[in-house]
């Protein structure tokens, strides 16, 4: 069995908590964080410390904290050996660089810490400073996921950018369209099955092929009538999007 110990009591450290307790492969055998409040859930199931000097030996040391602190955290383990790696999509690997043997184990999903996550379609990228290090970063990410990726800091970067765009920006757009139907007392749920539609579209055709509406067919009379029934904020970013759209499919309004 990998021993393995997570530092961090946040989304992503509840998540993996959960996962690797039901692994054959994994066995968890300690969560440190900072306030032992948020992980004081998971000691029923697994040791719980929030003092560096009680860390236990371990393969490898999982430190899932907020971006900003990866670096004070990883600095204030003293764990001879092991292998360190972070969880973050956009921190390079050298930020670990107080140890020998470091990585990266990215899980490109959005995490809660209350809601359920198959985390088997969950896509894992995995960066080692050694390639023994990457064979035994994979055998981990193996043990609870169909799709291992090798991603190094660079792509990692670039792949977190385009995260934002697909999730973040589009749950963004979510929200204004939920502000939009409430000021018309429509009840915003109308709009779920267009977001699941939308997103299934992607599975079998690709995003350029799926775009429908306005801006893909050129339409400016009813672009403009939609401008003007929107708020300042609302048609800035109508018009931004709009003519993103148009320049792709090569329109002209
Ligand atoms: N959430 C996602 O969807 C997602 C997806 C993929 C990757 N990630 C990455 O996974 C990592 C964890 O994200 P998360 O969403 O799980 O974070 P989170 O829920 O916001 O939890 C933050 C964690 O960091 C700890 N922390 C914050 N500042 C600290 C400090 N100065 N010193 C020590 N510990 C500190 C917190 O400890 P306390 O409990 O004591 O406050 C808590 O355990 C990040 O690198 C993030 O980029 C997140």
């Amino acid at each position: 069995m990998i021993k393995i110990i997570i530092l961090g009591g946040g989304n992503v450290a509840h998540h993996l908590a959960r996962v690797f307790k039901n692994s054959t492969k994994v066995s968890l055998i300690q969560i440190f964080n900072r306030s032992l409040n948020s992980i004081k859930d998971l000691e029923k199931h697994v040791e719980i410390t929030n003092n560096y000097r009680k860390l236990k030996n371990a393969d490898i040391y999982i430190i899932s904290v907020s971006d900003s602190a990866i670096e004070k955290v990883s600095s204030k383990m003293d764990i001879g050996n092991a292998l360190v790696v972070h969880t973050s999509g956009s921190t390079s690997l050298n930020i670990l660089k107080n140890h020998k043997r470091t990585g990266v184990f990215y899980p490109l999903q959005t995490f809660s810490k209350d809601r359920n996550i198959d985390f088997a379609e969950i896509p894992i990228c995995i960066e080692t400073s050694n390639n023994e290090d990457l064979k035994l970063l994979e055998l981990v990410a193996e043990s609870i996921s169909k799709s291992i990726y090798k991603i190094d800091s660079k792509q990692r970067k670039q792949l977190h950018i385009a995260a934002v765009f697909v999730n973040n920006f589009v749950n963004h757009l979510y929200a204004i369209g939920d502000d939009i139907c409430k000021e018309r007392n429509i009840q915003t749920d109308i709009l779920h099955p267009l977001i699941k539609e939308t997103a299934k579209k992607i599975e079998s055709m690709n995003a350029f092929n799926a775009q429908t509406g306005p801006a893909k067919r050129g339409d400016s009379s009813i672009i403009k009538k939609h401008i003007s029934n929107l708020n300042k904020n609302q048609q800035e970013i109508y018009k931004l999007l709009s003519n993103s759209i148009v320049d792709k499919y090569g329109n002209k309004l």
